[in-house]
């Protein structure tokens, strides 16, 4: 199991299903948590049930689409933890809509949120990230093979794949930086996918079911730990078989 103790993460989309499962996984493993989220109070509620002494976790409110809170967060894990061993930039969102109907702003808010975030997080961290530290980003099977009325959400998930490798040849050495790609995970943000098209979706996934937060937590940790120490530049797919890289 890996031992996290001593350990700082610094983790964005805190209070999403995916986050949450992220955030306890590491917990549980004695990391220290810097949990940031849009919604405030579910992530400091969050934060107070995890940690009622709030010893190893503080939470703040974070925009993602914001350049200036990217800066405000590391600056909070400088002051509070003095650095920054592992970061998940996990905030996004997905919403649906064909492209012919899609509003310029439509499509700012996606690669705001889901994309320029994860440029604006790294480069403010970047100064503060400890020797043999890493970063996991989510990107989507959407980044992959597209996905039908979302075109925005999976053009900046493909982009953030390729922001984390490159984001791996400049940081090499100190930092490594990986991706995990879900499919379909149970959580809110695929409420509605999974109600409309959730049997063909089920059928067309070896593993025959859905992926559950905690199966998308376990290989964001194994990418952060020393057990993937020579592991950079790469993505995990973790979604029961629907798509198979070639
Ligand atoms: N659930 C899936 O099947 C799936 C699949 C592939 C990739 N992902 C990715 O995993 C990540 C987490 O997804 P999830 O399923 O937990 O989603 P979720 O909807 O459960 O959680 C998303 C979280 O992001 C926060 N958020 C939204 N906009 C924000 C903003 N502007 N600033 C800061 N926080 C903001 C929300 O408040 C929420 O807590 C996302 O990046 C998502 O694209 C999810």
């Amino acid at each position: 199991m890996q031992e996290f103790t001593g350990r700082i993460l610094l983790l964005t989309g805190a209070a999403g299903g995916i986050g949450r499962e992220i955030a306890a996984f590491f917990f549980a493993r004695g990391a220290s948590l810097l949990l940031a989220d849009l919604d405030e109070s579910a992530v400091i509620n969050m934060a107070r049930q995890m940690d009622p002494q709030g010893e190893r976790i503080i939470a703040a409110r974070y925009d993602a689409a914001c350049e200036h809170d990217a800066g405000i967060i590391a600056s909070l894990a400088h002051d509070h933890f003095g650095g920054v061993d592992f970061m998940v930039p996990g905030a996004g969102i997905y919403p649906h809509c064909p492209v012919s109907q899609m509003e310029g702003a439509d499509w700012r808010r996606v690669i705001a949120i889901n994309l320029d975030s994860v440029f604006y997080l790294c480069r403010a961290v970047m100064p503060i990230l400890r020797e043999n530290s890493a970063i996991v980003t989510l990107t989507s099977v959407a980044a992959h093979r597209g996905s039908q009325n979302h075109a925005h959400y999976s053009a900046s998930k493909g982009a953030v794949l390729s922001l984390t490798r490159s984001l791996a040849i400049e940081l090499g050495g100190r930092t490594r930086v990986n991706a995990v790609s879900p499919g379909i995970i149970e959580t809110a943000m695929t409420r509605e996918l999974r109600g409309e098209k959730g049997d063909i979706l089920k059928a067309q996934t070896p593993c025959g079911r859905f992926g559950q937060p905690r199966e998308v937590a376990s290989v964001v940790a194994f990418l952060c730990g020393d057990d993937a120490s020579f592991v950079n530049g790469e993505v995990i797919h973790v979604n029961g078989g629907l798509y198979m890289a070639g």
